[in-house]
């Protein structure tokens, strides 16, 4: 087993959540029982996740099979940026979202993963970080750099920061091995996620069953990896291939009128991205 000892980790949004949940459910569905598998949270910083109902910054859960010692992690950090309170009393006044800082966990783990994969992406607009309460900031000051104060410029720069650190640390961890996901595409027809938009198509592969450009659709993403060690797991094209794969009326918690055309149902769609993976390794 390719993964006997190893640890791999998922860092990134919901999407990259769901790519670790399908990881989670692949391994224990392999005939190993639930004993074998134990909650290592609290040795990644991660022990009250469970009992948060909605994390206000970073959380995420990790989980050691004991058959095989591998163990398969989630760290949640939307946009790879560095997340640090305005006021350290008061972290309700809001975050220092740090364009130009990687998340202070890949700092601190680096030396305990074997396999790293990152996403980012959906976060990336002005309501998500209103709501939130981040605001953007490079070389430790509220960002006034015109070059990077649009959103998409702002991604890109962070995307390409992250990638950049990782590649230089690379030589210090030869074991470990890095991708950067591409982009989930969103199927949202009619409308958007807050204006009715549907998912409502049942027939997988509609539209084709082929991809046929020769580069990603995830433009940052690609730019980013070219000439690092670090590889893009481009799975953009192929998903958009798959609008009927989305939750979308059928949550258990679904508002009615709302439909999810971004996440997958499981198993799904994100299976298919670690099996990729997988074959990369
Ligand atoms: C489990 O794997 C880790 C590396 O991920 C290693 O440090 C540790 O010694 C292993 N434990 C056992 C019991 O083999
Ligand atoms: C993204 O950032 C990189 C590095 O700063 C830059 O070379 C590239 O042109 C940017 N891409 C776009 C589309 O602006
Ligand atoms: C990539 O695709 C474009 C358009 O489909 C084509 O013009 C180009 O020659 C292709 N490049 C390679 C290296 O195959």
């Amino acid at each position: 087993f390719r993964m006997q000892d190893k640890t791999i980790a998922y860092v990134g949004d919901s999407l990259g959540r769901q790519m670790f949940q399908s990881m989670i459910c692949m391994l224990a569905a392999s005939g190993k029982h639930h004993s074998d598998v134990e909650d290592v949270g609290s040795k990644y910083g991660m022990a009250q996740t469970h009992r948060a109902k909605r994390p206000t910054r970073s959380v995420g859960s990790a989980y050691r099979f004991r058959s095989t010692n591998t163990t398969v992690l989630y760290y949640w950090s939307s946009t790879l940026c560095d997340l640090e309170p305005l006021r350290r009393s008061n972290p309700a006044a809001g975050y220092a979202m740090h364009l130009d800082r990687p998340p202070s966990f890949l700092k601190k783990n680096l030396h305990r993963l074997h396999v790293l994969v990152l996403n980012t992406g959906h976060h990336w607009n002005r309501g998500k970080l209103k709501a939130n309460k981040w605001e953007m900031y490079a070389s430790g000051a509220p960002n006034n750099n015109r070059e990077i104060a649009s959103m998409w410029k702002a991604k890109n720069f962070t995307i390409h920061g992250v990638i950049k650190w990782l590649d230089a640390q690379l030589p210090r961890y030869p074991h470990l091995k890095v991708f950067y996901r591409s982009l989930s595409p969103r199927h949202f027809f009619n409308g958007e996620w807050n204006t009715g938009g549907t998912c409502n198509n049942k027939d997988p592969l509609a539209k084709g069953n082929r991809v046929f450009q020769n580069h990603s659709e995830d433009a940052d993403g690609e730019g980013a990896v070219k000439g690092t060690r670090i590889k893009l797991l481009d799975i953009t094209a192929l998903s958009r291939l798959r609008d009927e794969g989305h939750i979308s009326k059928y949550s258990i918690r679904a508002t009615p009128g709302v439909q999810d055309c971004l996440h997958w149902c499981l198993p799904g769609v994100p299976d298919t991205w670690n099996e990729i993976l997988a074959a990369q390794l």
